[in-house]
């Protein structure tokens, strides 16, 4: 290993390089008018597989944006390990808060900034360059690899779901490996057992046939704004609980023994509302901050269009509004029946003078993966060796929603053995990854694949 991780060390400036290449690419997936680009990104992830030594590598159509695989299976008798990652990046907007263009990497005091460079280029391309390292040094990787890079996870992955189903077989594997999550803090590497699902929806509230003079009708027709605002405020209570009728039925409780291990992790709640410039928490009553974003559900207002919302004053009563929410979901809720008891709840409080239409986005369960798995002793390994500190173990609050299917249908765990930091910006401007820890994460990428092949417990 001393090897490659020498040819890891002596290629640093090479590495940034060519994250800031896969960076250029503005692979936005929800925007169609970047569909080509998304194309392009999918090309450049399979000239890059194929160019780093593996054996197999095809570009799939997908009814929406392609998929990449590709395979090194020469490593008789060592385990395989399916590596799945994501190309697509969300919008750059709002970009006029940029402080460098989005999708020309700068570096800055030892960070990279650019859409994608943490979620999840820089993650992605941690492992590319771990197994460049393991061909270039030994003409072959430690055991067999699948690779699955997608480009619809900021949207929901569903061209996936039915890719797995069809290419079942070819998918066999004895883990999953994901980097598409934050460590815990700085110097403290972690692995990620579960994650929130979630469920996302838009709401249309509409009033009169058309926006109206807000001194001839204001006072006698119903404001759809304000309507939309009774609706949003009746989502939560004085407790910060959500108070869709059924919602927290199937929430699984918190077991002492997790609260005892969340309690022992480095936290420091002072530290982190200095970090977001917030006076106070807000959150669930009788849970602490890591137990309410990591196993307690959220609702959140994404979004809301109503109204003139230009420069300068005008009278106007709008016709429309709109908002879009999103619900973080955990173990045992159902997105599907979370949306239906969501529209139940808006179509009880929506009051008189205007109408309401309720249409659900993706969705996606909750993620909990076993901690037994013999690919978690050689990623605690791998990682001690490249961050030089002893992992732990976390859970997080947003979502990877093929992680589910991953084990309904493939069977398969998977392990989250992110860099990321937390405060990197992931889908806001600025967004950025740290890079000492995108060099250690090549070099923990590198260990795993030996770490796990060599097999110990
Ligand atoms: N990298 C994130 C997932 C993530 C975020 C894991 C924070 C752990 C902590 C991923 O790319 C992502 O953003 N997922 C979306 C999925 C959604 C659009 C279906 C999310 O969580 O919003
Ligand atoms: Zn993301």
């Amino acid at each position: 290993m001393n090897a490659v991780i020498d040819h890891i060390e002596s290629r640093r400036e090479a590495h940034v390089e060519d994250l800031k290449t896969f960076i250029a690419i503005p692979s936005v997936s929800t925007n169609p008018e970047r569909a080509g680009d998304v194309a392009r990104c999918a090309d450049h992830c399979h000239d890059s597989l194929r160019d780093v030594g593996f054996t197999t590598v095809e570009v799939v159509k997908t009814g929406g944006h392609p998929i990449v695989y590709a395979e090194w299976l020469e490593a008789e008798g060592a385990p395989t390990v399916l590596f799945y990652g994501h190309y697509d990046v969300q919008p750059p907007d709002p970009i006029e808060l940029w402080t460098s263009p989005p999708f020309e990497a700068t570096v800055r005091d030892g960070k990279i900034y650019g859409r994608g460079s943490v979620d999840d280029k820089g993650q992605v391309l941690a492992h590319w360059k771990a197994w460049e390292a393991h061909f270039a040094v030994n003409g072959r990787l430690p055991c067999n690899v699948k690779v699955l890079l997608e480009g619809e996870e900021e949207i929901g992955s569903e061209s996936l779901e039915p890719f797995l189903v069809e290419r079942k077989t070819d998918l066999a594997a004895d883990v999953i490996l994901i980097s598409d999550s934050p460590m815990f803090a700085r110097g403290v590497p972690s692995l990620c057992y579960g994650l929130r699902g979630l469920c996302y929806m838009e709401l249309h509230v509409r009033g009169a046939n058309t926006d109206l003079h807000s001194g001839s009708f204001g006072g006698a027709v119903a404001n759809p704004a304000q309507a939309l605002a009774k609706i949003l405020a009746s989502l939560k209570d004085e407790d910060e609980r959500i108070t869709i009728d059924g919602f927290y039925d199937r929430v699984r409780p918190l077991t002492d023994e997790e609260r005892d291990e969340f309690a022992r992790l480095p936290f420091d709640e002072e530290e982190y509302k200095r970090q977001l410039d917030v006076s106070e928490l807000v959150g669930e009553a009788g849970f602490s901050t890591l137990e309410r974003t990591w196993v307690r559900p959220a609702l959140d207002i994404n979004g809301m269009i109503s109204g003139f919302t230009g420069d300068g004053a005008k009278t106007v009563l709008p016709a429309e509004a709109s908002a879009k929410v999103s619900m973080r979901l955990v173990p045992d809720q159902d997105p599907e029946e979370i949306a239906r008891l969501f529209a139940a709840h808006v179509e009880r409080v929506t009051p008189p003078g205007v109408s309401v239409k309720v249409a659900p986005h993706h969705g996606a369960r909750a993620y909990l993966a076993p901690l037994d798995h013999p690919a978690n002793q050689a990623a605690k390994r791998a990682l001690a060796a490249a961050f030089g500190a002893e992992p732990v173990f976390t859970r997080e609050g947003g979502s990877i929603p093929i992680t589910n299917s991953f084990q309904s249908t493939l069977g398969l765990t998977s392990i989250l053995m992110g860099f990321g930091l937390p405060d990197e910006n992931a889908h806001a401007p600025d967004e950025n990854l740290d890079l000492d820890n995108f060099h250690r994460g090549i070099a923990a990428a590198a260990h795993f694949y030996h770490e796990y092949a060599s097999g110990v417990g």
